[in-house]
């Protein structure tokens, strides 16, 4: 198991070490080193020093590290989704789909790394020509999630490698294990030493500060909720960096009276439920039209009733632990005050016993629009419905949020489906679909979701530059 930090391409000791636990049993797994401010200015040093040597490599050759680093990913799919499972707790069937998911961001970059165009034009005044290219953006500091502890990471390295650049790494404390593990298989697949560098820490905010505080970081890509998302911008600011950011979400799971119960019921339990409902993409708010919510609450409670919760390990579990005791406590409060508020509890409504930090799937009946608990982002699983007669207001209420990351629409009518779709503030709308996320698609939110695309083409020009030359001939 990988416990150090990863710095030009050499395993260090840090300035102590911290604990990892298993949140489904509270143990600790192992130690991690812990690395400190100057760790960042070193692995920034080092990832200055690669960048040179890698973006003059050819988008032949870096496409085929690429390949080679989803391949041996899939390769080590079994050892990789049970780390996830033991320091993550989802599932172990989510988690193997988390490893599959990781590594498409390797094969789908591979493709995109000889595909970066520029374009030449005339300029309109025939004097002459406009050409455009997209250079690397140069050192990219990563900030990841501990929901996805691979993919996430995946998501943003794979497109920044492929567009020349070399990358420092902050994974979250809880689940640095994945990202460490992810790190060396990456070498083994043929990454230059320094062009991935993994630096975990107990000191966030003063790390953060080292590393965008040098002058060879040239862009931030940060994964992780809208608040923190907030400050990192703020202090991006003082250096003008180039800035990704992938933030909260409070997706509306809106079921029209002609939608098929069976399929919105289905897709109800992947949007809220898929690991462990801890995705800034789940459903948050579940809003059904009057003739069916009656139907639909009772049905989607039946399915969250029969969800077996427990240790990822067990085959029969499919809802995991949350992340930690905070979590739970968090997620009972905002139940707690929904029931208050006068919302009734279809099935669930507690949190289990320990060890391990389990909340039973809930679903609430009756919700208000515009209560307290649809104002935030649950990150649990706990599924709100608010009936609804007026389909005008009903879209009102689903964009009455700062957040516009992902939407679910549920109709036997396309044209009600795209329609409503077209009037979601929201960068991403499932349509008849419980489940989005794609590597060839482009992920993102509106609003105060984020800034950027990850995926897609989009992807990888986020880690370019433009530049221009204009030319006489
Ligand atoms: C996230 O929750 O941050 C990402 C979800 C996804 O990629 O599906």
């Amino acid at each position: 198991m990988r416990n150090q930090l990863l710095i030009g391409g050499t395993w260090l000791d840090g300035d102590g070490r911290f604990p990892v636990t298993d949140p489904a049993t509270g143990d600790e797994i192992t130690t991690v080193a812990d690395g400190t401010p100057a760790h960042a200015t070193a692995a920034v040093d080092a990832a200055a020093a690669a960048q040179i040597g890698w973006a003059s490599t050819s988008p032949r050759e870096r496409s085929e590290v690429l390949r080679a680093c989803w391949s041996t990913l899939v390769d080590h799919t079994d050892e990789l989704a049970e780390l996830i499972t033991t320091e993550h707790g989802k599932p172990l069937a989510d988690a193997r789909g988390e490893v599959a998911y990781a590594a498409e961001f390797f094969r789908w970059n591979a493709e995109e790394a000889v595909r970066i165009h520029g374009s030449i034009s005339t300029a309109p005044s025939g004097a002459n020509k406009i050409i455009v290219r997209h250079p690397p953006v140069g050192v990219v500091v990563m900030v990841t999630p501990w929901n996805f502890p691979a993919a996430m990471i995946t998501r943003k390295v794979a497109p920044a490698l492929g567009a020349g650049n070399a990358v420092v790494i902050k994974p979250p404390k809880e689940t640095p294990l994945t990202a460490l593990r992810v790190a060396d298989l990456l070498q083994a697949a043929g990454v230059p030493d320094g062009v991935v560098n993994v630096v975990p820490t107990t000191t966030s905010s003063t790390w953060f500060d080292a590393a965008t505080e040098h002058t060879a970081t040239r862009m931030v890509s940060f994964t992780g909720s809208t608040e923190v998302g907030r400050i990192l911008l703020r202090r991006c600011a003082d250096r003008v960096l180039k800035v990704a950011m992938e933030l909260g979400g409070n997706a509306p799971f809106i079921v029209f009276d002609d939608a098929d119960l069976d399929a919105a019921v289905e897709g109800a339990m992947v949007a809220k439920m898929r690991h462990s409902a801890e995705t800034c993409t789940a459903a948050n708010r579940f809003f059904a039209e009057a003739g069916i919510a009656a139907d639909f609450t009772a049905a989607l409670a039946e399915a969250m009733a029969s969800i077996r919760v427990g240790r990822g390990f067990d085959p029969e579990v499919a809802c995991g632990p949350m992340i930690n005791a905070g979590a739970v406590e968090s997620i009972g409060g905002l139940v707690d005050a929904a029931v208050d508020a006068g919302a009734r509890v279809a099935t669930g409504g507690s949190a289990i016993d320990g060890p391990g930090h389990f909340y039973t799937p809930t679903v609430l009946g009756g919700v208000e629009a515009g209560a307290d608990i649809t104002r935030h982002e649950i990150f649990g699983p706990v599924a709100p419905v608010i009936p609804f007669t007026d389909r005008d207001e009903m879209i009102r209420h689903a964009n009455d949020t700062e957040m516009g990351l992902a939407a679910y629409v549920y109709s036997g009518d396309l044209a009600t489906a795209l329609s409503t779709s077209e009037r979601l503030e929201s960068g991403m709308v499932g349509i008849n679909r419980g489940a989005m996320s794609d590597p060839a698609a482009p992920f993102g939110g509106m609003k105060q979701s984020g800034l950027g695309r990850e995926g897609a083409s989009e992807g990888i020009y986020e880690f370019c530059e433009t530049q221009y030359v204009a030319v006489s001939w």
